[in-house]
């Protein structure tokens, strides 16, 4: 047998499983052992999808809505992406400058194959969730991770981001608020980043999968403040999977120029066609519907936030800054860690899924070792016990 014929293409040297899946994994392993795990390893919420979303979905199984639709999706499904854009931003988009895709991952895609390509750089930041590097590369472009700081809260900076840029910059990918800081780019910052960039000629793509779980009113209208300044090479990932507690649901979105729209329509119809026939229209009455769902979910993630920062702050040296979105805490653990004993945050993760069945993920997995990251999408009952054996874990270490 040739074994030069069992090799993978050379892409798959340079890619693995995403790293955030595998504690999940793991803790599925221990739970059907009968182990007590507690799980603050989830990057999804623990909430039901709303009730008026699963009913819309049922009726479209009674009413047979289970063919092909239109390939970047049903017109009347783009247009709710539109209204929402127009209500929440202030901006407009047209049903033929959206494409509806598999999640907020499958726009990113789209939008890394549409515009990056070999020799082009990509500007992006850490720590950051992975697949924003690994599409870059999968594009073949270079990317250039931007480091935010603990002690700044994670801040993105237009200063930090544009000392990066270079004459082979083709674009700059932001996540805001970010996985797994939960830290945002500020409008002032967005400002200034946009009109420098629009002197660039840059893109920007903007990973907004958490854009309705902002604490604290903080405004975060990026859309309308790079929209203003260079609308035409500004492309918005959007996804249900967060706002509404429809991860599994698989729907999300790119909002961008037609020609880019027009790509992303062209790679989807050769990869996975339309999304789910069922799920868009569950993704309608999502977006259309009563967004008060949004708002609790919310006002939970926040007093979970508020209280899990309260127990961690029993121990001065877990350092945590405050994530002003998203659903999870990033400390720095750095001072549990020694050449003989724990020595990386991975180790602290495994041995804190080994000794106390707590699920978490490891900062390398973010491209930042030295910290963890505990998802807060979780009751406050199992929070508290979560964060309790993680606080008797690392104080049991000799750091
Ligand atoms: C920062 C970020 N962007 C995008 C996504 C993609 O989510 P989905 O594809 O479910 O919309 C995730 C999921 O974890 C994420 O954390």
């Amino acid at each position: 047998m040739n074994t030069d014929a069992l090799r993978l293409a050379d892409r798959m040297q340079h890619i693995g499983m995403s790293p955030t899946m595998k504690g999940t994994m793991e803790a599925e392993r221990l739970r059907r052992q009968g182990v007590d795990v507690v799980d603050l390893g989830a990057g999804e919420p623990d909430f039901p999808t709303p009730a008026h979303v699963t009913a819309a979905a049922r009726q479209a199984i009674d009413q047979q809505f289970t063919k092909y639709t239109a390939n970047m999706g049903i017109l009347e499904l783009r247009e709710a992406v539109g209204s929402r854009y127009q209500q929440d931003y202030g901006v407009t988009y047209r049903p033929d400058e959206v494409v509806m895709t598999a999640g907020g991952k499958q726009a990113l895609h789209h939008a890394a194959f549409a515009l990056f390509g070999p020799g082009d750089e990509v500007v992006t930041h850490a720590p950051g969730w992975p697949t924003l590097v690994e599409q870059i590369k999968l594009a073949d472009a270079r990317p250039v991770v931007v480091r935010t700081r603990a002690d700044e809260g994670f801040a993105l900076t237009a200063d930090a981001l544009l000392a990066a840029v270079t004459p082979r910059t083709r674009a700059i990918v932001l996540n805001s608020p970010g996985n797994p800081t939960g830290a945002l780019l500020s409008e002032a910052e967005a400002r200034k980043l946009a009109r420098a960039v629009e002197s660039h000629g840059l893109w920007i793509v903007i990973d907004l999968c958490y854009e309705k779980l902002i604490y604290d009113g903080v405004p975060h209208n990026l859309p309308k403040i790079f929209g203003d300044v260079m609308r035409d090479r500004l492309v918005l990932a959007g996804s249900m999977s967060k706002s509404y507690a429809m991860t599994g649901w698989r729907c999300g979105w790119l909002a961008g120029p037609k020609a880019v729209a027009s790509a992303a329509n062209a790679l989807q119809s050769h990869s996975t066609s339309n999304v789910n026939s069922i799920t868009q229209r569950a993704g309608v009455a999502a977006l259309t519907g009563p967004q008060t769902c949004v708002d609790e979910m919310l006002a939970e993630y926040k007093t979970r936030r508020d209280q899990v920062l309260r127990w961690l702050a029993d121990e001065p040296r877990v350092r945590c800054s405050v994530p002003q979105g998203a659903f999870y805490v990033f400390p720095d653990i750095s001072e549990f860690l020694s050449p003989n004993g724990v020595r990386t945050s991975i180790e602290f993760a495994d041995g804190l899924l080994r000794d106390e069945h707590v699920v978490t993920t490891a900062g390398e997995a973010f491209d930042t070792p030295g910290f963890v990251r505990l998802s807060y999408a979780n009751s406050l009952e199992r929070l508290q016990e979560g964060v309790t054996r993680f606080l008797r874990y690392a104080r049991g270490l000799s750091g």
